[in-house]
């Protein structure tokens, strides 16, 4: 009979626990997924216990505070922190979210905190990205022209115009999307996932791209674009308010029509 369990070296294994610093009188509790992979140990969960008053109001707050005070070693990825670069997504009680704007007074009790779910790890909080980002650059995220640029000015668009694209050229690439995405979870060498996707719905509906015949060309194709079977954990979400599944579904409607 077929046994399906983790190999064992992929359990995750109770970790260190950090106690909250005396005097503390507003605790608040954190458990964190580590990982190294140079160590050869399994993976744990660490918990830290913290005063809530000296922490800042995010959860990226909490985790600098933590690198700062407790351990040193703490691995995540974060730039901005006003939910720009995309860099701090991570697995926040369940939920693929940005670190720095999740405030931590809107998570009820414990606050467990993953790497984004369904990619490699390379360390702790820090998931690989490399596949995503392939996929990415492999819809051309860039305009494509056969027509001269006109002798005196750029390549104009209306307001109309510049107002369809604007929505999903706000795309931080954070990868909420795509990991919370069960297709993607089981298909992610062949499906390009939701954010890959609104990148090429993107560069489809640009009135000044002359690629669109070839875009949709790229994606006909039954892994790359029909993996998506409207689940819509992709819209639900994005930190940024986007609407990747109805990109998709924009997008197999414009293959239907060419059909017709
Ligand atoms: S709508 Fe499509 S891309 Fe979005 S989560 Fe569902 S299956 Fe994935
Ligand atoms: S569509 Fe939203 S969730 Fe997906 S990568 Fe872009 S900003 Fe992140
Ligand atoms: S640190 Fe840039 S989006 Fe969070």
């Amino acid at each position: 009979m077929a046994e399906f369990r983790l190999p064992a070296n992929s359990r995750v294994v109770k970790g260190v626990t950090y106690a909250a610093p005396p005097g503390t009188r507003a605790l608040r509790t954190v458990r964190i997924y580590r990982f190294d992979p140079d160590s050869g140990a399994n993976p744990r969960l660490d918990t830290f216990e913290l005063d809530a008053r000296s922490c800042g109001p995010m959860v990226l707050d909490v985790l600098i505070q933590i690198k700062a005070t407790v351990d040193s070693s703490l691995t995540f990825r974060r730039s901005c922190r006003e939910g720009i670069c995309g860099s701090c997504a991570m697995n926040i009680n369940g939920v693929n979210r940005l670190a720095c704007t999740t405030a931590t007074r809107d998570l009820a009790g414990e606050i467990r905190i993953y790497p984004l779910p369904a990619l490699p790890v390379v360390k702790d909080l820090v998931a690989d990205l490399t596949n995503f980002y392939a996929q990415y650059a492999s819809v051309k995220p860039w305009l494509q022209t056969r027509t001269p640029v006109p002798p005196d000015r750029e390549r104009l668009q209306s307001k109309e115009e510049q107002e369809r694209i604007d929505r999903p050229a706000a795309c931080i690439l954070c990868a909420c999307c795509s990991t919370a995405c069960p297709s993607y979870w089981w298909n992610s060498e062949r499906f390009l996932g939701p954010a890959a996707l609104l990148a090429a719905y993107r560069w489809i509906i640009d009135s000044r791209d002359e690629a669109s015949g070839e875009r949709l060309d790229e994606l006909e194709d039954p892994f790359r674009l029909y993996r998506c079977h409207t689940i819509m954990n992709c819209t639900d979400v994005c930190p940024k308010d986007l609407n990747p599944a109805r990109a998709i579904a924009e997008i197999k409607k414009m293959l239907l029509e060419r059909h017709s």
